[in-house]
């Protein structure tokens, strides 16, 4: 178990820029702009960002260090890694992979209903504004219809663009990019933040977000923080693995970290600050999850000056925000196929974009089938993700992302040991002056957080949202 020299001809990022922003525009996705600002305004504002950031800190960066330092280490994918430190763990790469397998397929569905949403803001935004609900249900869902351009068209373009980027390779495609679209991003959500803090009456959503009710902390807010650290982190599915695999030996592996880390939390709190003013300043009601972003944020849009304009604004963002976070999902199996079965890489981008896309549509198509559609349009228990896709989700997030998180750590701290691991980050003069306190969190501190978390997961299930 020692570690292992770099393949000189293997796939590197170029700069240190490159890696961070890519690292971060994985990280970047759904969960910060879709997901973080409905849990920051149910686990009552200013406190559950405090405890989100904590936990970052504390315990996010800590797996990441772990997991970034795997890769590194050993200049593999999730599964070859620890084929050459520990085979008896190579399911924890072959957990990873495949749930990057599961979630691509989500995340693809509803990275194509946000390209339908850019067109609709584009073209016929009345048709939104007239009955937000009806559009996500017929339109995006099919409630009323086959869902054509939901389910098929739109993904299908969202995950051409992801396989465009892919066969472009590790430098020339998924480093390019997200040094393109990562400033892009950045800008987007500036302005939005500009908009949303000036509208009249966001100062009572600003307020609420600075308001710190530390009554409104308990234990199921506490593992919703968890949970969402670990998802919004692009942790346990050996993604940051795969990613620390690229990265050269003389990148300091903990200030990279740092720098990570800190953006994706930027990302999260720029985007519950405009959400969340906005949504106070138009009187909006929020709705949860997926009714949150497709339908709630319909009637911010309408209610504010040049609405329409803004929204195609935001669910670009969004569109960039999932691209970039798809690529890593799909770079995760990718690199799997080519270096461990020897498939060509745009064979294995293809087969597996082909493979995820078939789970996928499942997602959207099941919002439909295994509902009872009168509940929707009565709007009796209001818009919520049912069955399949409640079940995606939990299985994902709630279970197999922490279980993968807890995996690395478990193995850092106590069988590869973070001797090993700290050996790895300081090369080449690299310092890593908080080895001790890393060394503990690493073996027990986060281990034990992550059983909680899994333990209350399983048997809180689907309540914990
Ligand atoms: N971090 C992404 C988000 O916040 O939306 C989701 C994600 C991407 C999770 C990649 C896991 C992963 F490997």
């Amino acid at each position: 178990m020692s570690n292992k020299p770099a393949k000189g001809d293997r796939a590197q990022w170029a700069s240190s820029l490159g890696f961070i922003l890519a690292a971060a525009g994985s990280a970047v996705g759904l969960g910060n702009i879709w997901k973080f600002p409905g849990k920051a305004y149910e686990g009552g504002g200013g406190v559950y960002i405090l405890t989100y950031i904590l936990i970052v800190i504390l315990i996010g960066a800590t797996a990441m260090i772990a997991e970034l330092t795997v890769g590194r280490a050993t200049q593999k994918n999730a599964v070859g890694a620890f084929r050459v430190l520990a085979p008896r763990w190579k399911w924890v790469g072959g957990l990873g992979v495949f749930t990057g397998f599961v979630i691509l397929g989500y995340y693809t569905q509803v990275g194509g209903w946000v390209l339908q949403y850019i067109t609709a803001y584009l073209v016929r935004p009345e048709e939104v504004y007239g009955d937000p609900q009806r559009f996500f249900l017929n339109q995006v869902l099919g409630a009323d219809r086959f869902p054509l351009a939901g389910a098929f068209l739109f993904p299908l373009l969202f995950i051409a663009c992801v396989v465009l980027v892919i066969v472009h390779g590790v430098e020339g495609g998924i480093e390019r990019f997200n040094k393109l679209a990562m400033p892009a991003l950045f800008l987007l959500l500036l302005v939005l933040l500009g908009r949303s803090v000036t509208l009249p009456g966001a100062d009572a959503g600003l307020r609420y977000l600075l308001s710190f009710d530390f009554s409104a902390l308990n234990g199921s807010v506490l593992l919703s923080a968890l949970g969402q650290a670990f998802y919004s982190l692009s942790l346990g599915m050996g993604i940051m693995c795969t990613y620390g695999s690229y990265v050269k030996r003389t990148e300091n592996l903990g200030k990279n970290t740092a720098m990570i880390c800190s953006l994706d939390t930027l990302v999260a709190l720029i985007a519950a600050f405009i959400v969340i003013p906005a949504v106070f300043a138009t009187g909006v009601e929020p709705g949860k999850g997926a009714s949150f972003a497709f339908v709630s944020l319909a009637g911010v849009f309408e209610r504010m000056p040049l609405g329409s304009f803004f929204g195609v604004i935001f669910y670009t963002l969004l569109f960039f925000a999932a691209l970039t976070s798809a690529i890593s999902l799909l770079e995760g199996t990718v690199a799997y196929l080519t270096e461990e079965k020897g498939l060509p890489r745009t064979r294995a981008t293809v087969l597996t974009a082909a493979g995820m896309f078939c789970i996928g549509v499942l997602y959207t198509l099941s919002q439909v089938h295994f509902n009872i559609r009168g509940v929707w349009l009565d709007g009796a228990s209001g818009l919520s993700f049912p069955a399949f896709g409640d079940f995606l989700e939990y299985l994902t997030d709630r279970l197999m992302t922490p279980l993968g998180a807890l995996a690395y750590c478990v193995f850092v701290g106590w069988v590869w040991g973070p001797k090993q691991a700290v050996a790895e980050i300081e090369q080449e003069g690299v310092r890593f002056p908080l080895a001790k306190p890393w060394a503990v969190l690493v073996k027990y501190v986060v281990p034990a957080a992550i059983v909680v978390i899994l333990f209350a997961g399983m048997v809180m299930g689907l309540t914990l949202s």
